[in-house]
């Protein structure tokens, strides 16, 4: 049988992802009327982070614990991965242990070697091409403040980043158009852009990009791995900053997302975070369940 690996949200179908959203959203049902439902149990998740996190791990961790498994935490600091031992070998070894991995880390061409030679499902906890995790939360989060994404306007302000990435992904996947407003040298990749044909367009002006909007979204300006550079990138990115005057020009029915972490005062205003259409709580508490119902697919499809 050959093992599902969740890389990117062009590794399932979207009638799959479809599933993933209804099934988060039962899972975080059940959770709030304190129902022990426990289909992993003696399950194990190897989480491998190179870098910095804390809606994932705990996220992970936590869903893991809910669902009657358990989550290892996994530092290059202090595993072998740090001093040298192959990525193939690792994966051999750790997927004869775990019964999943995760894996944050900076190549996304770590996390490909890696699922290549695991045993097991391998889960793409961010890369610096890729953040699917995140977007099932994001997706999850529209679809219960606001129902059904397909053909409506989501703009993404800022960084063709990771996140900007797999928003393109999610264009294609569950059928909306995508405008991405971001300063000149820092666009998507044009392979993901390729992909996603006439759905993605690039606008320069992020007032323009942001008109009859249902969804704006967006990152830091510098990712992790970039801090050198983020004096530089404040001041291209300064006219980029989401603020509630740029949202009184997007659809009444607009909806604010950030996947945290955020800097106040630099890509979103201060008082943004918290405006009544500001829902960036309720897309981190998300993460928890719309990763349950990730695991429990990967683990008993
Ligand atoms: N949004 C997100 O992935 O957050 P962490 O870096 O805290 O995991
Ligand atoms: N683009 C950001 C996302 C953090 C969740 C980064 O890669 O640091």
């Amino acid at each position: 049988m050959t093992v599902r690996h969740f890389l990117s949200l062009m590794d399932c179908t979207p009638a799959e992802l479809a599933g993933l959203l209804k099934r988060g959203i039962e899972l975080k049902s059940l959770h709030r009327q304190g129902v022990i439902y426990e289909p992993l149990k003696n399950r194990v998740l190897g989480m491998i982070f190179e870098k910095a996190s804390t809606r994932t791990r705990v996220s992970f961790e936590a869903g893991m614990i809910q669902l009657g498994g358990q989550a290892i935490f996994l530092s290059p600091r202090d595993t072998q991965l740090g001093r040298g031992e192959p990525i193939e070998d690792s994966a051999r070894v750790l997927s004869r242990m775990c019964d999943a991995v995760m894996i944050r880390t900076f190549a996304h061409a770590t996390l490909e070697t890696f699922a290549a030679h695991s045993q097991v499902p391998v889960i793409n906890g961010l890369s610096d091409d890729l953040h699917p995790c995140q977007l099932l939360a994001d997706m999850q989060t529209f679809l219960e403040h606001r129902g059904s994404i397909k053909d409506k306007v989501v703009t993404w302000i800022g960084d063709g980043n990771n996140m900007c990435h797999s928003y393109i992904h999610a264009a294609i996947q569950f059928d909306f158009q995508l405008r991405i407003a971001c300063p000149e040298g820092f666009e998507p990749d044009q392979v993901f852009l390729d992909k996603a044909g006439e759905r993605v367009t690039l606008v320069r002006d992020p007032n323009e990009a942001v008109a009859g909007a249902h969804l704006i979204s967006t990152d830091v300006w510098a990712s992790m791995g970039q801090e050198d550079e983020a004096e530089a990138r404040m001041q291209r990115f300064a006219p980029y900053q989401v603020n509630p005057a740029m949202l009184d020009r997007a659809d009444e029915s607009v909806l604010f997302m950030h996947c945290l972490p955020a800097h106040r005062g630099e890509e979103v205003s201060a008082e943004l975070m918290d405006d009544p259409r500001s829902v960036v709580w309720d897309q981190a508490e998300n993460r928890l369940h719309a990763q349950k119902a990730l695991v429990e697919f990967l683990l008993t499809a």
